[in-house]
């Protein structure tokens, strides 16, 4: 039975995965880990549905594990994080040791939550993503001129007949609004009359070779895919409400290796891009700047890190150990800022001209919302408000409980909204496509009904 097409226009039926199977076919099928038919069910396997997301990051890897409860919201029962070391800016470049990372953050968020998984929501993202948006323009098929699901989908494949290289693969084909016959803003055009339907849809692309790696890594680590997300699409459910979406809003996830960049108007996604600079170049800069190792450069920064000089910061010494068996030096804070704030306003200013790029710079009313462990930098949500000139706050993801303390950070926006991002395909799944003409008859009756009801 063919799946009911997504209308929410944060939706994107056409990435989705089969769940029969699970993930795209792949040749390389070898699991170390072991296939999850193999693995045993754990004692906890209750009745309480779970969804997982697996944010593999440049700096590290998270595993989510959440139960849905009755009132379609989650509770966290699993946090896992492990170091990662086979990337490079969002892509990965090292198979094994991606696979071992993942397997470490598993196991980790398994045994908190005492339960298995077998399959994630999994991020993606690197500088190899590009975004575009696109129009289809199709004739309403039926006799009556009432638009049907098959009407629906029809102009998202006409919408999505973009024509693409070998090598670039379409991730997401996210609906922004239908037009019925000239009239524009429909978010859900099924049940309307009219004689010409388009739609305006947002397409990601990203390399087939970087999406392949990541299905790879995951199904080497024992699990199965079902459904590769664009990592700030993702860290948008956790961290953005309906009203900023309407308004317009800007999110960036300032992360470990990349900065990716999401901007939303009237409820819809309008542009994506990622930019291939992150925290580790502030603490590159930093090992550099001071000649201390990377190690310890990341750990100065977490410490005494900030991205806006100070002068209450003036007189203070840190200390700095020396490469190489060198040793230790006192050095100011004010040096040590003077290092990040250079690279931080780079990295801010190339996310703010691909803003202006976008055509929607103005239409960001509720401004920036910050998220990834790049904006847990001390001062940089000033040195953004200055650089962005608009309202920019950190993004906290929200929407959850069970494991608020351990979820609860600009780190984990893309996991807990990888989360969000399963929950609504979840549901969407539960709405099976009619059968028969009665039965889609009904459906868009009953769907019509509900319209009216929420309307008055
Ligand atoms: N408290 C903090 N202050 C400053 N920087 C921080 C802090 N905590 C984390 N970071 C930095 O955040 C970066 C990691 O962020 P995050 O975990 O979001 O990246 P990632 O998801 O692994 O990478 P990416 O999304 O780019 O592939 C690192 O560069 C780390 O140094
Ligand atoms: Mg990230």
């Amino acid at each position: 039975m063919t799946k009911r097409p997504h209308f929410d226009n944060t939706l994107d039926l056409f990435t989705m995965v089969d769940k029969s199977n699970g993930h795209r076919s792949d040749p390389d099928q070898e699991v170390q880990r072991g296939s999850s038919q193999e693995r045993k069910p754990s004692r906890r396997s209750a009745t309480a549905e779970i969804v997982a997301g697996l944010d593999i990051g440049t700096n590290k890897i998270a595993v989510i594990i959440a139960e849905l409860d009755p009132r379609q919201n989650f509770q966290v029962i699993g946090v896992g994080v492990a170091p990662s070391e086979g990337l490079r800016r969002g892509v990965v470049v090292n198979l094994e040791k991606t696979v071992v990372s993942i397997q470490k953050a598993l196991r980790e968020a398994e045994l908190m939550a005492g339960r298995e998984i077998d399959a994630v929501y999994v991020g993606i993202a690197g500088d190899h993503i590009r975004s575009i948006n696109s129009r289809g323009v199709v004739a309403v098929s039926g006799p009556d001129r009432e638009i049907t699901p098959d009407d629906v989908r029809r102009v998202i494949d006409a919408a999505k007949a973009i024509s693409l290289p070998i090598d670039r693969e379409i991730i997401h084909v996210i609906p922004q609004e239908y037009i019925v016959d000239g009239q524009g803003g429909i978010k859900n055009p099924i049940g309307f009359s009219g004689v010409r339907l388009e739609a305006e849809v947002h397409i990601v692309t990203g390399a087939v070779t970087s999406a392949q790696n990541i299905y790879r890594c995951v199904q080497r680590a024992g699990l199965k895919v079902k459904g590769l997300v664009l990592e700030p699409l993702a860290s948008s459910y956790a961290v953005l409400g309906e009203d900023e979406k309407e308004i317009g809003v800007g999110l960036i996830d300032f992360g470990g290796g990349t900065t990716d960049i999401a901007l939303f108007f009237e409820g819809s996604i309008r542009h994506t891009a990622v930019i291939g600079l992150g925290g580790r170049n502030v603490t590159n800069d930093i090992a550099q700047g001071l000649r201390t190792p990377v190690e310890q450069a990341e750990k100065i920064k977490l410490k005494y890190g900030c991205a806006l000089e100070r002068k209450e910061d003036g007189n203070e010494m840190i200390e700095v150990l020396g490469v190489g068996g060198r040793p230790s030096t006192m050095v100011p804070r004010s040096y040590l800022t003077a290092i990040i704030q250079p690279r931080v306003e780079e990295i801010l200013t190339l996310a703010k001209r691909e803003i202006q790029r976008s055509d929607y710079a103005d239409f960001l009313s509720a401004g920036i919302v910050l998220t990834g462990g790049g904006a847990m930098l001390d001062g940089i949500v000033e040195l953004a408000e200055q650089i962005f000139d608009m309202p920019v706050k950190l993004g906290i993801p929200h929407g959850f409980g069970g494991l608020v303390g351990l979820a609860r950070s600009p780190i984990h926006a893309t996991g807990i909204g990888l989360i969000h991002y399963g929950m609504r395909f979840r549901q969407e799944d539960m709405h099976e496509e009619p059968e028969d003409d009665s039965a889609l008859f009904e459906s868009i009756l009953n769907w019509m009904k509900r319209l009216v009801k929420d309307l008055f």
